[in-house]
């Protein structure tokens, strides 16, 4: 049996490929949670009733818990460097855009944290074990974020004159989304494969992805765009068809 397909808990058990693998899901992930609750945080001023900031605020909170996580687990298996100032400089680069009303909030609810919960989920059975008795927490709480994120979007297109700018936001966030998988059938990701640290290549959580946003695509009678247009880089067999 090949070792790297056991159990590991521990840095002294990693290879150093399956090491260094590790450490970059990581620090995607905690990255992606910092983003997530500085967006959440920045776009509270446009968040209409004191129920929905209250809701905003708590999920705030727990992309934070989400953030405090990875930087456990990253200290705990000694990843070089301090995670939390590496993330906060990447983040200071503006690679995710600000939200600028409720409505894009919504819109970032629903792609980018769905996005992330989908990459999550192929590390529910990881052979690093740490992984899998956190990601369970996690998805749950990405569950309600999503779906409040729907919701704003469905109560927004009720109004066919708000459809253009939610497409416009579906566009933007759908975008920076799917750039969050990283490049569809990588050397990396095969690797990361073969050792159990994940289930399944970027390309196909991809075509989850964007099955799981179909249902709430037709409710708002919202269309998926050029993506080529928009520059992402998809498996060339994405199917975005209703
Ligand atoms: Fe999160
Ligand atoms: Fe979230």
């Amino acid at each position: 049996m090949n070792p790297e397909t056991q159990t590991i808990r521990t840095r002294e058990q990693m290879t150093e490929r399956y090491f260094e693998t590790l450490c970059q899901m990581i620090r995607s992930q905690a990255y992606r949670e910092l983003a997530a609750s500085q967006c959440f945080a920045y776009a509270l001023r446009h968040v209409p009733t004191l129920g929905y900031k209250r809701k905003v605020l708590e999920h705030v909170a727990e992309e934070l818990e989400h953030y405090e996580i990875c930087v456990g687990l990253w200290n705990q298996i000694g990843g070089p460097g301090d995670l939390d100032a590496i993330c906060h400089a990447r983040l200071a680069e503006g690679a995710v855009p600000l939200i600028d009303s409720f409505l894009e909030l919504g819109a970032a609810q629903f792609l980018y944290d769905c996005a992330s919960a989908y990459q999550l989920r192929e590390y529910e059975n990881s052979t690093f074990d740490p992984y899998c008795e956190v990601v369970g927490k996690i998805l749950e709480e990405e569950e309600g974020h999503e779906s409040f994120g729907a919701e704003v979007l469905i109560e927004h297109c009720r109004d066919e004159s708000c459809r253009p700018e939610a497409q416009a936001l579906f566009d933007k966030w759908l975008a920076v989304s799917l750039r969050s998988f990283g490049r569809p059938d990588s050397e990396g990701s095969r690797y990361a494969i073969s050792v159990g640290l994940k289930t399944r290549d970027g390309a196909a959580i991809q075509q989850d992805y964007v099955d799981g946003l179909k249902p709430t695509m037709r409710l708002c009678g919202l269309r998926f765009p050029d993506l080529e247009k928009l520059g992402v880089e998809i498996a060339p067999d994405l199917d975005l068809s209703f």
